[in-house]
This record gives C-alpha cells, structure tokens and sequence, in this order.
C-alpha cells in the first residue's frame, strides 16, 4: 500500500515531463532501505537518469524538492542517487490499518481464473510413504493454496504409482511368500517386507526376475488372478495413506494412479508412429531426442509393456484435453529432472504448443536426522513414526510450559505435525534439508511453534483487550484527531515497523506464486512473527489511554490474522491456546 501511495505522487511530480508508464512501473522501482532509519522506502534514480539525460544524483534532488512540495504527508530526503522517502505516520497509519481490515486485502488476481493441475505427493502402492512423498505433498499442497489465493484455479492430482514392473515382483513375492493374515495387520511393512525379500532372494535366484516380468505381462494383459492381486495391493496401500493425508490435512481434487492411463497410452504410441517420431533400438521403441541433447525416450519396451514416461506422455494429454489445464505442474524431486525434460521434449516433437505450459517444480533431498532413505534394502524411516514422535515431542513442552491448557492432545498434533511441515517448508524448496525434530520443534527461532505461539499470545492479548471497554470512536482516517493521535504515538516504530510487514503481505503472496516457492510465505511468517514480538515487548498494548490501546488492539488482531492466513497457505494449523 505505502508503495502504492509512494508511487501516485512520484507519478504526480513527474506529469509533465516524460513519464516512466504509470505507477506500476514506479512501484516496481521503490526498494526497501537497509536502514528503516532512512526511511520507509527508497527510489534509486538511474533508471529516470537514462531516460532524462541527466546524473542521478540530481534527479534525486529535483525529485526530492517536487515530492517535498506536493506536501502530501511524504518526506523526500536525496542521498547521492536515491530519494528515500518517509511518510508521516499519523497520517498514513490509520490508511493502513484500515485498508488491511479490507475484506479482500490480500487476494490477488493475477491468475484469473487459469486452470493448473498440480501433481503432488504420487506415492507408489505397495510401498511406504517415502520422505520425498512427504515433501511433494506438503509443498504440493502449499503452492495449490498460494495459487488459489493469487486467483488461479488450482487442482491437486494424486498421480499414485499403481502400475509398472514392481507389481509383477510384488506378486511373485506374494505368491512365493505371503499370507493374507498378516498382510491385514500391517499391510505396507508387510508389503514392503515382501518387495525386500524379493530383492535379496532375485541376488541367488535371478529367475525370480523373469517370473516377475511374467506376471507384469500376465498384469497388462488383463490376467484375472494378476488384477485381483493387484487390486488388493492397492485398496490396502490406499488406506494407509488416506490416514497420513488425513494428519496432514490434505486433500486431493483427483486421485487417478498411473493405471488410469492404460487405455489411454495406445492412441500416443499411434500418434508417435504416425508422426514418425518412434524409432526401433534394440527391439524396444525410443523418440530420440539428439536436438533437445537428451538421451533418446523410452516408450515401449522389448517385451511391448508400457514404461513411465509413456504413462507420463498420456498423463499429460489428459490433463490438457479433458481437464482443460492451463498450466501442468509436477512437484516431484529433482532427482526426476531427466524424466520430465524427456517428457515434455516428447510431447513439443509431437506438436503440442502447451508443453511450453509444463513445469517440473523440483525439490531437494530431505535426511531425516541425517538418514535416507532407500525402499530396496527397507532401511526406511517410517513417516507415521517420525510424526507420532514429533506430536509427542511437541506434548512434552505443552505438559511443561502449559500444565493447565484444554485439549493438550489436539494442540500436541497440531503442533507436532505443523513442525514438521513448516520445518520442510522454511527452506528453499530446491535446497537439501538436514531435517532435525529437535530444531523444528523448538518454540523459539525460526519454527512453526514459534509462529504459532505468537499467533496464540496474540489471541490471549485480544481477550485480555475484550474487557476493557471498546472505545467508543473507533480510529479511522476519516475521524482521527490527528494532533491528539500524535501526540500518543499509537504505534511507536516497532508497530509502525511491524505494520508495514503486514501491508506488504500481497508483494510475498505474488513472489511466492510467480516462483511457485512456499519458502517465501514460511519466511514472511517468521518476520512477521518476529516484528509481533518486538511490539509487544516494546510497548505496553492495554495501555489506559483508551485511543492508543484500540489502536494497538487492532494492530494486533490484523497480526493474527496475517499470521493465520499465512499458516493455512502453508498447510499449518494455529491453535488458539498454546
Ligand atoms: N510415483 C512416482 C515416484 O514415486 C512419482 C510420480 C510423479 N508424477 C508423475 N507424473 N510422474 O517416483
């Protein structure tokens, strides 16, 4: 908003003259100061120089003399080739506080109504839950709200791994090994118990390997016992994730695993052929893709079964003609990168224009306390383990810093599980986390705890304030007396800083969406958290002076709801009481 204000009277000053393109552009040059001392916010004169002929340093002072002279509640003071503007506070504070209580504050439209399907988490059947599943779906989830809230039509698709050649070992496992009893108790450690052996006992026994690419076959050819089978693998997989998406309040739009795309792969494998794109190598068919410099696209295999990216080539179609996408994401690890360049390289050899629309939204790996993960040797950290420990982790401080709270157990799993999202979605999405419950817990630094228990403390400040009376003039540009309003300085800097970091919520929002990068919004709601504290150990907020203290009031009921909002965007639940 102070951008925004900033930049009406820059433009203003420079009516006349040759004009830099409205505001917009204006809004786009102001900087934040590294110093607040030096002001609110800071216009580098070098763009202005070129286009006027004329040295930035004494742009800056013309400039600084004709905002200076409007007089319209802004200080222009010119440092060498920058104009740093102040605004005066009693002025522009009320305009503030009363633009953030604005019902549609914080909503942007940039993506007008556009339709993008997000692919996210696509866990695979018959296996764990991995950690990379984990992060898919929590920034998957993450980057569906923030387009959302940017205008965009998001749709979340759970693009489960229930087909390929791990069904026709996981099979043979089961035909060789397993029983039905005990697959009920523990469906996915027995499953992956069962896909284990098969690799240790494939090492003596590799006929295990032609067995299991029988029963593949056996699969794709519509076998009765082989879909039964498979059928079976799949409804008990899908029950044990539906509990972790449920702790994870995640929701999917479709879930429509790879099988999905059986039928749909014939018509892409003709498309190719027709358009010459399909190559024989080796008896298995490629596009090759010398051009794009990738190694050549793998579509049918030598004993004619499908292969993932052919499953991709008719994901993608699909998305595109039936769900009317306007954009595709993939929020997969970027250990896949090679995968999607392919893929999508295919479908712009096929003459499909909106391949330009598909992005790979890749992530880093995540160690938790320094383990990996690897499904083959089953040296895997259960994710169901590491949340019940982070929620019990998360008791443990509530039972010591709140002995008395209600329903210590719900605010334990929303704490717990809030850190664990939170801590992944603090980083870059792209950077490797060392992930550590010990930090992600803790309840001051830069942590979900931390941001949920200011969003708390401010809660308790709010009822505190209930029973005072309100006061009976509300504070408004319109009404406030501006003298008296002065002389109190309602806010003091810490709140005027602490302001300003609300108003810049919809700038995040926008960086957040155009790099599709949850990490801006866990950062916004870290400084804005800290800018809270700040405050609030600064100034006394239930202050007797009725005026000052509602204003203060509202200063921090606007922090809570920044501050909830930002933690929705990100999957995060707020508790009211910690
Ligand atoms: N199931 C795959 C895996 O776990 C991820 C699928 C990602 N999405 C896609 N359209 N390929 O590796």
């Amino acid at each position: 908003m102070l951008n925004q204000w900033a930049a009406q009277v820059l433009a203003g000053c420079m009516e006349g003259s040759e004009n830099l393109g409205g505001e917009t552009e204006w809004i786009r040059l102001l900087e934040t100061p590294p110093q607040s001392d030096w002001g609110d916010l800071a216009l580098p004169c070098f763009t202005l120089a070129r286009m006027l002929r004329k040295a930035p340093p004494q742009i800056a002072i013309e400039l600084a003399q004709a905002v200076n002279d409007r007089n319209q509640g802004i200080r222009a003071v010119a440092a060498g080739p920058y104009v740093n503007l102040t605004f005066n506070r009693e002025q522009y504070a009320p305009e503030l506080l009363a633009g953030l209580a604005a019902p549609d504050f914080g909503t942007l439209q940039e993506g007008e109504g556009k339709r993008v399907v997000i692919d996210m988490s696509s866990p695979n059947i018959a296996k764990p839950f991995g950690i990379g599943h984990l992060r898919s779906t929590v920034i998957g989830q993450a980057i569906y709200n923030i387009l959302g809230a940017s205008g965009y039509t998001p749709v979340r698709v759970n693009h489960l791994g229930d087909w390929g050649t791990q069904f026709g070992k996981q099979i043979t496992a089961y035909k060789h090994w397993g029983s039905d009893e005990v697959l009920a108790q523990d469906p996915i450690g027995e499953s992956l118990k069962l896909y284990v052996r098969f690799h240790e006992e494939a090492v003596e026994h590799p006929e295990l390997e032609d067995e299991a690419r029988e029963w593949f076959r056996k699969l794709e050819n519509g076998d009765e016992e082989a879909n039964r089978l498979w059928a079976y693998f799949v409804k008990i997989s899908l029950s044990e994730f539906d509990r972790m998406y449920a702790r994870l309040n995640v929701k999917f739009d479709y879930t429509l695993g790879e099988s999905f795309y059986n039928d749909k792969m014939q018509p892409v494998i003709e498309e190719l052929r027709q358009l010459n794109l399909l190559e024989e190598s080796d008896g298995a068919y490629v596009v090759r893709l010398e051009e794009e410099q990738l190694p050549p696209c793998l579509i049918l295999k030598k004993d004619g079964t499908s292969i993932y990216p052919t499953r991709d080539l008719a994901t993608a179609i699909y998305r595109r003609e039936v769900m009317g996408a306007d954009r595709l994401l993939y929020v997969v690890g970027g250990e896949q990168k090679l995968h999607f360049q392919q893929v999508f390289s295919v479908l712009k050899r096929m003459g499909k224009s909106w391949s330009e629309a598909c992005t790979h939204v890749p992530f880093g790996l995540m160690r938790f306390e320094g383990k990996k993960m690897s499904t083959r040797r089953g040296k895997v950290i259960q994710l169901d383990e590491v949340l019940n420990e982070a929620v019990a982790r998360a008791l443990a401080v509530i039972e010591e810093k709140s002995p008395h709270l209600e329903h210590k157990e719900q605010v334990a799993e929303q704490v717990g599980i809030g850190a664990i999202i939170f801590g992944d979605l603090k980083n870059s999405r792209i950077n490797e986390v060392d992930f550590s419950l010990e930090e992600a817990l803790q309840f001051e630094g830069e942590t979900g705890p931390y941001v949920q228990y200011t969003y708390a403390r401010i809660q308790s400040v709010l009822d505190k304030g209930r029973s005072y009376e309100k006061g009976s003039r509300p504070v408004t540009s319109e009404n406030a007396d501006q003298e008296e309003y002065a002389a109190m300085e309602p806010l003091g800097d810490a709140g005027w800083e602490l302001l300003k970091q609300l108003a810049d919520y919809p700038v995040y929002l926008g960086r957040a969406a155009s790099a599709l990068e949850p990490s801006v919004m866990a950062r916004y709601a870290i400084e804005t958290a800290q800018k809270f504290n700040r405050f609030y150990n600064k100034e006394r907020i239930l202050t007797e002076q009725q005026v000052q203290r509602d204003v203060r009031l509202e200063l921090a009921r606007l922090t809570g709801e920044r501050l909830a909002v930002t933690l929705h965007l990100l999957g995060v639940q707020a508790p009211e009481r910690m």
